[in-house]
């Protein structure tokens, strides 16, 4: 039976800062960022804007054009809680007003949880080849100011639908994957930053990929060349050429920048403009990919590799399919061309506004424009509304 991602939608906030405008502030030069984490822009969330108003935001295009009517799973995956105990996806599962008979849950694994998500909903419709599964993976990344991490920040969303009747990506069965308890990135509850050791944790996604691209192999009998495509994790875009290269290396594979170019290049288009959104990060690179390839690219094979700090990871595949430029929501570049652009010192203001831990009551100003928002905290509670359509 065929499954995989049906329908692909996005969102990330309106507002971004330049990097050349980060690197001139901590006296860097640009070409660091621009170049070395190969990184141009990252989103930074409007102070009225949470994993919540984001996950919805980038479902609710899906929702409009009737594709969430057989929905009856919800996996909400991030590292953005809100709540120790209520999931996230319950807040959007409202907004969107799904239907009641739907398991709605939040899944943590670092950046990993997306695919975790995906590869659940996958078995869910194997099981129940009628019905859909929604998932979202939104995530904001944060890291202390003037940190090393600083320049890898961003947020965004991902909503895909799985299905039997896959119109975007049928996904393999095929899959390598991998645990070991290392602590490369965290963030303990009582910080809103991660914590990174930034060197050691490229070492342990190099670690990771060859430990499931060994399964993966094993398993399909595929070399490096068998596919079209990669998609890897982003972090920083040049982290995914990083990964590819070290994979050719220690496959003894002969690599040339071209195929660097043709098989990784399309999938960094977007994260460039955004910057990390964890969970979504992959996803993202798959929506680079999917709208921004001028040819046809149905029948292509692609190859994914998910990392979630930890550390968690898998590499798995799946095949574009004929009808995956369908749909109104098609191509998301006029959300990253339309942003408006901060100050650095707005930048400093935003990142410095924490949603209020006093207990008190708060109504908050309108800064998003998309159609969810967080409008306040009430008792302890926090509330969304819809303010455009
Ligand atoms: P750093 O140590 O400040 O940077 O931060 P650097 O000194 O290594 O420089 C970066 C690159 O820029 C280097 O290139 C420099 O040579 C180059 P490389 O040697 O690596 O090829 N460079 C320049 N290039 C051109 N012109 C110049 C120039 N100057 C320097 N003038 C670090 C880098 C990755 C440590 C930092 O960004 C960081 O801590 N990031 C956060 C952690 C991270 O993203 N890790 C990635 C793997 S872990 C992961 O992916 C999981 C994660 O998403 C979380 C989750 O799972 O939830 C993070």
């Amino acid at each position: 039976m065929k499954i995989g991602i049906d329908r692909l939608s996005l969102y990330t906030s309106k507002y971004f800062i330049d990097l050349k405008t980060l690197a001139e502030q901590r006296s860097v030069e640009s070409e660091k960022y621009y170049l070395g984490l190969g990184q141009e822009r990252m989103s930074v969330p409007a102070p009225d804007e949470d994993v919540v108003t984001m996950g919805a935001n980038a479902a609710y295009p899906l929702q409009q054009a009737g594709e969430l009517e057989e929905v009856e799973l919800l996996l909400f995956a991030t590292e953005s809680g809100i709540d120790q105990s209520k999931s996230a996806g319950i807040f959007v599962h409202r907004l969107l007003g799904l239907s009641p008979r739907c398991r709605t849950i939040e899944l943590k694994q670092a950046c990993y949880s997306g695919t975790a998500a995906v590869q659940l909903a996958k078995d869910f419709v194997r099981a129940h080849p009628e019905k859909k599964a929604l998932v979202i993976a939104a995530d904001i990344a944060r890291y202390d100011l003037e940190s090393p991490g600083e320049a890898t920040q961003g947020c965004g969303a991902v909503a895909l639908t799985i299905s039997a009747q896959p119109r975007m990506l049928s996904l393999d069965d095929a899959s390598g994957y991998y645990t070991e308890d290392v602590m490369d990135f965290w963030r303990p509850n009582y910080r809103s930053e991660a914590l990174v050791d930034g060197k050691y944790s490229t070492q342990v996604y190099m670690r990771a990929l060859e430990a499931c691209w060994a399964q993966y192999s094993e398993q399909t009998g595929r070399s490096i060349g068998d596919f079209d495509f990669y998609c890897y994790h982003i972090p920083f875009t040049k982290m995914a050429e990083k990964g590819h290269r070290r994979l050719a290396r220690v496959l003894k594979e002969s690599l040339a920048q071209e195929d660097i170019d043709q098989k990784i290049g399309p999938t960094l288009t977007y994260s460039k403009q955004m910057g990390n959104c964890y969970t979504a990060s992959m996803y993202m690179g798959l929506a680079s990919l999917l709208e921004g390839s001028e040819a046809d690219i149905s029948g292509k094979r692609v190859g994914f590799f998910s990392y979630g700090s930890g550390c968690v990871a898998e590499f798995f595949s799946g095949t574009i399919e004929a009808s995956y430029r369908s749909g109104e929501w098609a191509s998301h570049t006029s959300l990253l061309t339309n942003r408006s652009e901060l100050s650095y010192q707005q930048y400093e203001d935003i990142f410095n506004y924490q949603v209020p831990t006093d207990g008190g009551d708060y109504t908050f100003p309108i800064y998003a424009t998309a159609p969810f928002r967080m409008q306040g905290v009430h008792g302890h509670k926090r509330a969304y509304e819809k303010v455009v359509e």
